[in-house]
């Protein structure tokens, strides 16, 4: 495994690339309302980023080794998807939970981040529950960011966190390192054993991104090849940020003016820095 460490320019152009998908998703936000098909949605981000950011959506046409072609520029998964929900002609309805997932290139280097939204503001109480435990998890696995951690640190917080709650973490996906490649090592499970895994080192930039379920951790792959659902259709919620290992601890890069704050206990101890 050959993880990359990015030179300051490399990071500098990380920071940038980061915060524009980010403001896609502060973009996109007003538009996720009951009776929008997530068609319009993909269609919306697609154009703003290739006519007013200049980026590109790297979802788009994206094939890793085994897979056809993806066919759309955002990702987009409602209630039970898991992960790689293609926008189709389906409308949301008030209280469907929805990820939207950005990727950009700009100027050669990726940034990828998502965001759950309650649609109508206002969903069942397990939905809202699932939502902001996940949040909690993410932000639980980004704590621990910091160099001589250990990648088994981060997975351990999250699955703690998920389960104690009543809720599971599924397996077949992960985050990853990312830069000039939209995927590249390591891979950043979402569960494991605390001081296990690849050490962390200054000037690794890797995504977090836990998909928690509120039934079981099982999934399936829909016959479009890309759509991921939870296979006993329990609901399934993901935060995703790009994250960079600094020389004390980590920078978050997928920030925006609009993008939610990090839990209050982020800044207060807590493991934190
Ligand atoms: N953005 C996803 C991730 O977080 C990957 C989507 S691949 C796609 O890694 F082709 F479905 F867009
Ligand atoms: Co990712
Ligand atoms: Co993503």
């Amino acid at each position: 495994m050959s993880v990359t460490i990015h030179t300051p320019e490399e990071i500098e152009s990380m920071r940038v690339a980061c915060r524009l998908a980010s403001e896609v998703l502060d973009y996109i936000e007003p538009y996720v309302q009951p009776g929008v098909t997530t068609e319009e949605l993909d269609r919306l981000c697609h154009d703003y980023q290739v006519n007013v950011q200049r980026t590109i959506p790297a979802p788009l046409n994206y094939a890793p080794p085994g897979y056809k072609p993806y066919p759309k520029s955002i990702c987009s998964s409602v209630n039970h998807v898991v992960c790689h929900g293609v926008p189709g002609p389906r409308a949301l309805k008030k209280g469907d939970i929805v990820n939207l997932d950005i990727t950009v290139i700009n100027d050669g280097f990726h940034g990828d981040t998502s965001r759950m939204f309650v649609v109508g503001k206002e969903g069942s109480k397990q939905a809202e529950r699932l939502c902001s435990i996940t949040f909690e998890c993410l932000w639980l696995g980004i704590s621990k960011v910091r160099p001589g951690a250990r990648l088994g640190d981060i997975g351990h917080a999250i699955q703690q966190h998920a389960e104690t709650n009543g809720f599971s973490v599924v397996r077949e996906f992960c985050g990853h390192g990312i830069g000039r490649k939209f995927h590249e090592d390591p891979q950043v499970l979402h569960y494991g054993k605390p001081g296990t895994g690849l050490e962390i080192r200054e000037g690794m930039i890797f995504t977090i991104e836990p998909m928690i379920n509120a039934g079981r951790a099982a999934v399936s792959e829909l016959p479009d090849g890309w759509t991921i659902v939870t296979r006993d259709r329990s609901l399934s919620a993901q935060w995703e940020h790009t994250v960079l290992v600094t020389p004390t601890g980590h920078e978050v890069l997928t920030l925006s003016a609009g993008c939610p704050p990090p839990p209050a206990w982020m800044n207060s101890g807590s493991g934190a820095t």
